[in-house]
């Protein structure tokens, strides 16, 4: 039996592997600048976040139709399956489409008929995040909110992402109005590369439930303090943060400190596409790293389940299966 994981901190375009965007191109008539695979997947070392971001949105001119969008987030339903992931809350960032030509709809319906098909295909349920990009004008992310609450697509959440410092939270306070004045759940990237004021922004200015990264929480003891109190969860992506230099090496990763100061700190992977592994691979680290053991993975999956946006019935069965888990465990 795998451990039962719920996914908090993924990217639907942080899943486009290299094979995928060589098949999409060529599906499109899309000049891709690599003659191999062998050359894009040497353009994958990265010395901060932008780097990243910069080789992320590049290759996303690959995705044209509905149909590529699907085949992506069915690609990652299929890995995140075999990972032992059973629930998946999902980011999609539509402005990252809609900025190169692509209809709204068009990207949004490729991914919502994947979603719609996953419990059925996959046994995954799902939720959708969409993610804003705070580099880009606040007007911007009302406007494709506003058209997504009219388009009879269903979300459940916003979120906020892309290139942190300059940007901070408070900057997309009426976006994150709207989306909870329509019963939306809200997350924002947070911590990662800006400082603790952006967690406390996030906080307070737009309402969030989750913080995805947060490790630079850890420099504000008041703030470590609230997190813990409040059971502010933390989408935590450790091989992310070794890959876009956030943390030196997996060995120096806060997860463990994390867990021992009492932070609702969860285990995600991000862009598992760009940083070297989905979430089985980073939890697969982080035991042979710090030797875990069944109970912190455990707690890990607790925390998940805990963290996530589901029912607490839902969670009650997702628990009892951690449960099982880590009955048979030695
Ligand atoms: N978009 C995709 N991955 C991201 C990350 N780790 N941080 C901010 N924006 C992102
Ligand atoms: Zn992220």
């Amino acid at each position: 039996m795998k451990l039962p994981l719920v996914e908090l901190h993924l990217h639907i375009e942080g899943t486009l592997e290299p094979e995928l965007i060589f098949e999409l191109a060529e599906r499109n008539g899309v000049a891709v600048p690599w003659a191999t695979l062998a050359e894009l997947r040497a353009q994958y070392e990265f010395t901060d976040l932008q780097s990243f971001l910069n080789l992320y949105y590049h290759n996303l001119d690959v995705l044209r139709q509905a149909a590529d969008f699907t085949d992506l987030t069915r690609a990652y339903l299929a890995r995140a399956a075999d990972a032992g992931v059973r629930h998946a809350e999902i980011f999609f960032d539509p402005q990252a489409h809609t900025s190169r030509g692509i209809p709204l709809l068009t990207a949004l319906g490729g991914v919502t008929d994947a979603l719609g098909n996953s419990v059925a295909d996959f046994g995954i349920s799902t939720k959708l995040i969409v993610t804003f990009l705070r580099d880009r004008p606040a007007d911007e992310a009302l406007q494709i909110l506003t058209e997504i609450l009219a388009s009879g697509y269903t979300i459940d959440g916003v979120g906020l992402d892309s290139a942190e410092v300059g940007y901070p939270p408070e900057l997309f306070e009426e976006v994150f109005a709207l989306a909870a004045a329509n019963g939306l759940r809200r997350v924002a990237h947070a911590g990662e590369e800006g400082p603790p004021e952006y967690v406390w922004s996030a906080l307070d200015r737009l309402g969030v439930e989750r913080i995805d990264h947060g490790i630079r929480s850890l420099e504000d003891a008041a703030l470590v303090e609230r997190l813990v109190r409040e059971r502010v969860p933390l989408t935590v992506c450790p091989f992310s943060n070794v890959r876009l230099r956030a943390i030196d090496t997996l060995a120096d990763h806060p997860i463990v400190r994390m867990l021992d100061l009492g932070l609702l700190a969860t285990v995600n992977s991000d862009d598992p596409a760009y940083f070297g592994g989905y979430i089985d691979d980073n939890l697969a680290a982080l035991d042979a790293e710090f030797d875990l053991g069944p109970d912190r993975l455990a707690l890990l999956a607790r925390n998940g389940i805990e963290a996530s946006f589901l029912e607490p019935a839902e969670k009650a069965a997702l628990s009892l299966d951690v449960d099982a888990w880590r009955a048979a465990q030695p």
